[in-house]
């Protein structure tokens, strides 16, 4: 995966996948340790380029390039000359000229990573790209996975929510099914997308088919800032029907996880007590994004150091 993008999951192989994931085992050794930091990416830099906002996604790239000893800038729209209608391109190509080896976007377009990626001479990593995908979301809900239950292959994976509008849904059905799992997809009709099958996944259209014996159910925050027009009669109706608490989910297997990529709106999708306790793994998604965000900028821009010229005589 050297100087590569990482754009989708959809360009990636199940070896791909496999391989990020032993690279995230070994990085999660790192944070384990009093000292959490290697050098492995001394003298690399990796610019965080957020159009749009975000808790996680950006921290966990900070700190995992930190821990690999790289020098990581934060750029955020506000403050900067975006105001003064600079292009998004000419922001991407002036951050180039600065010669970053990494540069990790997010945009609430989908479409827009990949066009800087074509742009740019530097390895992107798209973190989160509209409703399009949200590739190292889904690596990081892969991850938990493995190693909540050892194995992929076989598992049942329900993800339930807003699938039409879902970037971290899309990325999911493509990461799971690649590896092997059952994937169904449950959501009020207005929320799935027409033809989801030909993705390989079950629509279903209550929860409680859904979660029916299911290993691991994912749940969707509810985007109201991205909804344009009214996909569901209202939230209190949403929370009745598809929002997840005990009760709905002791259909599910006794030992099913329960998952959500944050932020969460408690008592809307899914119910305060589970967002908090067992079988929820909310927060060890989180601690997993670091080790596997590690792991990425590791493999993408790992590379030994070129030679330096010899001085002309
Ligand atoms: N899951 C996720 O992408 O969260 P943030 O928006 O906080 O990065």
């Amino acid at each position: 995966m050297i100087g590569r993008d990482l754009l989708a999951i959809s360009d990636l192989t199940a070896e791909d996948l496999w391989k990020i994931l032993e690279t995230a085992e070994h990085m999660q050794e790192v944070g384990r340790r009093d000292i959490k930091k290697v050098p492995t990416l001394r003298g690399r830099t990796i610019i965080n380029l957020f159009f749009e906002s975000s808790t996680r996604t950006r921290t966990s790239f900070e700190i995992a390039g930190k821990r690999l000893s790289a020098d990581v800038v934060n750029f955020s729209s506000s403050g900067s000359s975006l105001s003064k209608d600079e292009s998004i391109l000419d922001t991407a190509l002036t951050l180039e000229a600065m010669a970053p080896d990494v540069v990790v976007v997010r945009h609430g377009v989908a479409g827009v990573p990949r066009r800087i990626a074509d742009a740019l001479d530097a390895p992107v990593i798209n973190a989160g790209d509209g409703a399009h995908e949200h590739p190292t979301q889904a690596l990081l809900d892969l991850f938990t996975v493995y190693q909540e239950k050892g194995h992929l292959e076989g598992l049942s994976v329900a993800i339930v929510g807003d699938i039409l509008n879902s970037r971290v849904a899309r990325s999911n059905i493509h990461a799971f099914t690649k590896m092997g799992a059952e994937v169904r997809v449950a959501a009020p009709p207005t929320m799935l997308p027409v033809g989801v099958e030909s993705l390989g996944v079950k629509p279903c259209t209550s929860l409680r088919e859904a979660v029916d014996g299911v290993d691991v159910v994912m749940v969707l925050r509810i985007q109201l800032e991205r909804l344009s027009g009214a996909l569901f009669p209202s939230v209190r109706e949403y929370a009745a029907t598809f929002g997840l608490d005990r009760e709905k989910l002791r259909y599910a297997k006794d030992d099913v996880i329960v998952m959500h990529p944050g932020p969460v709106n408690r008592g809307v999708e899914l119910a305060p007590d589970l967002a908090d306790h067992r079988p929820s793994v909310i927060l060890e998604q989180v601690r997993n994004g670091v080790a596997l965000r590690m792991a990425v900028l590791y493999l993408i821009a790992g590379r030994a150091p070129a030679p330096i010229a010899e001085p002309k005589q």
